[in-house]
């Protein structure tokens, strides 16, 4: 959600500032735009739309500079069009920022400003910035910087470039993620790691409320009385060909074939000896023997993961488990003991509502596990234990290889736990040890159906409604389909649990509507045959999922996907291929950008 790039160094800052902002694409936006300087002039150029009608822009209109900000905007306050996205300047155009985030008090700033005779061009609550820095400038940029920010409330990572200091880049943030990366005889600023990934590993992270002071030759992160943070590097361990297509025509497809690999790397180095060893999480073991109840909190598709880590956990280890979306949590005043553990799920390790659940959380005084995929991310830093999944950079807005990582990771942990509270006779665990072993060639087996999910897509892709219905363990995986297939098809889907379809949704059913009847359970599978036969009877079209022994499906389902046989949870997890498989084709042949979906963002750093 929203891109900040900036370069000063050797050469035109316009290559990274529109390559940066190539790279956080998948983050969404509806506008972009750059500012650059190479002397008393700032020189801005931006656009709705897309990254490419703001290169030929900025080519047409040579546009050059040394030092430079560039920025990609989702819209939250005014319309995507061109006044409203960034860069934006002060009046007097000696201030050019990009911000990510949001400033709560900008209507009293901007009322302020107004009264001393500043003009506003945009509905946006980011020019007040630019014209807080004229306001408050004196001869010394960085102290008009620091009197800005101590005027605003909210989220923000800031840009600033000034014609009145040319060679020098300014940034700080609060809540919203930044990164400084260190070259040779250039730096740069982003908001995520892949921009960045080409030219350099090493960055500075920084935390809120660090400023950074960036010139060609020399990287400063102060406080706001300027006063020397002394920082260490940060080495990021993925390179760029991780991030790359590698001949995929969209990364979502990419993604999901990386599944095999990413799961294996997430499980194996945490499973030894037929042991599963979490000794990286530091936990007290003590801690967890007495642990009576856990609330895993997330948001999207990682609060679906949660919502089935319940499951898991529940079943396999008998421990309460509350899964609660991250956007609710804090405003609900929840119930939390102080010996309650408290477990975050997100991919990016950004997401603001999440993180704001972790600090309303770790202000009670709870113990914090985060599972996270992206290293260094603020969630990471934040929590007192993390467990990472390895699924590798995630470029794709629907989430795939994060949210079944994801899976595994709350299996481990589930199997862990009911070791240590003794609730696990020991072939059950070396059991549900082993089927997760043998999950590599079960996925892989999966994604071999590709060609028919491919087919089956093509018939479906006019439909308007789809219902997905499952019971159990197939309740949260129907809302992760559900999810997948609106997200980039823009059809509109449901998730129901399958048995509540009587008290009111069976009414929708009418001649062709398409329903998903996920049966990877095999102690409901007599029930959820019945919901099949209760759709098809008011002449529903059922595509269902099962495990391979469910022979009595096919004469029940109009097109039937089998999942190679493994245990109760691991079924649903796999499960999630052909319904990912299946909403990727249904948007590929609707013509969609299923990377860049429209409206949504794959990090989402606003509440
Ligand atoms: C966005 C993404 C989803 C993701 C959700 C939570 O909505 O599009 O795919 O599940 O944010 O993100 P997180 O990074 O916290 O897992």
């Amino acid at each position: 959600m929203c891109g900040i790039t900036g370069y000063v160094g050797k050469n035109n800052a316009i290559d990274f500032l529109i390559s940066g902002l190539e790279k956080l694409e998948y983050r969404g936006y509806d506008s972009a735009g750059i500012c650059v300087t190479n002397g008393s002039a700032l020189k801005l150029c931006k656009t709705e739309g897309r990254i490419s009608v703001l290169k030929e822009k900025v080519f047409s209109f040579d546009v050059s500079g040394k030092t430079g900000i560039g920025h990609t905007r989702w819209a939250t306050h005014g319309m995507p069009n061109h006044l409203n996205s960034h860069p934006h300047l002060s009046n007097d155009k000696k201030f050019a920022v990009v911000h990510n985030g949001i400033i709560e008090n900008y209507s009293h700033i901007k009322r302020m400003l107004a009264d001393r005779g500043f003009e506003f061009a945009s509905e946006t609550d980011t020019e007040i910035i630019p014209n807080l820095l004229q306001y408050y400038y004196n001869g010394d940029v960085f102290d008009a910087f620091a009197k800005t920010v101590e005027c605003l409330e909210g989220s923000y990572a800031l840009g600033v470039v000034s014609a009145h200091q040319p060679d020098t880049l300014f940034a700080v943030r609060k809540d919203s993620p930044l990164i400084v990366g260190l070259g040779d005889n250039e730096n740069y600023l982003a908001s995520d790691i892949p921009a960045i990934l080409p030219l350099t590993q090493k960055i500075y992270i920084l935390e809120s409320g660090e400023f950074a002071i960036i010139t060609k030759d020399d990287v400063k992160i102060v406080n706001s009385d300027k006063k020397i943070i002394n920082k260490e590097i940060f080495k990021v361990t993925w390179n760029i060909d991780d991030a790359k297509k590698d001949g995929y025509d969209f990364y979502m497809l990419k993604e999901i074939t990386e599944q095999p690999e990413a799961v294996m790397k997430t499980i194996l180095p945490r499973i030894k000896n037929e042991k599963i060893d979490l000794s990286e999480l530091l936990l007290d073991d003590e801690f967890l023997k007495k642990l009576e109840r856990i609330h895993i909190v997330a948001c999207g598709s990682a609060f679906h993961a949660a919502v089935m880590g319940k499951d898991y956990i529940e079943g396999i280890s008998r421990t309460a488990v509350s899964a609660e979306l991250a956007s609710e949590f804090r405003y609900k005043n929840p119930i939390i003991n102080k010996n309650d553990l408290v477990i975050i799920i997100s991919q990016s390790g950004e997401t603001s509502d999440t993180l704001a659940a972790l600090r309303y959380a770790k202000g009670k005084g709870n113990k914090i596990l985060s599972i996270v995929n992206v290293r260094g991310s603020s969630i990471a830093r934040e929590s007192d234990y993390v467990l990472y999944t390895h699924a590798g950079p995630e470029i794709a807005v629907a989430t795939t290889k994060a949210y079944l990582t994801q899976l595994y990771v709350l299996m481990l942990f589930a199997i862990y736990l009911a070791e240590l509270k003794d609730v696990i006779l020991h072939e059950q665990y070396l059991c549900l040890i082993n089927d997760m072993i043998q999950s590599a060639s079960q996925i892989k087996k999966l994604l071999s159906k590709s060609d028919y999910l491919n087919s089956l897509a093509q018939k479906f892709i006019d439909v308007k409604d789809v219902f997905y219905i499952g019971r159990g363990v197939d309740n949260s995986l129907a809302m992760e389909g559900s999810l997948k297939l609106k997200e980039i098809s823009y059809i509109h889907s449901e998730s129901y649990a399958a048995g509540e379809l009587k008290h009111g949704t069976i009414s929708l059913i009418e001649d062709g509507t398409l329903v998903v009847a996920l049966c990877t359970q095999k102690k409901l599978f007599g029930k959820m045959l019945s919901n099949i036969k209760e759709v098809k009877a008011r002449g529903a079209y059922v595509i269902a999922i099962g495990t391979e022994d469910m022979n009595d499906l096919e004469t029940e389902a109009d097109n039937v996907i089998f999942i190679p046989k493994t245990n109760e949870y691991l079924a649903a997890a796999l499960a999630v291929i052909p319904l990912q498989l299946f909403a990727y084709y249904i948007s590929l042949h609707k013509g969609f950008d299923v990377d860049k979906p429209r409206n949504l963002a794959k990090s989402v750093t606003v509440e």
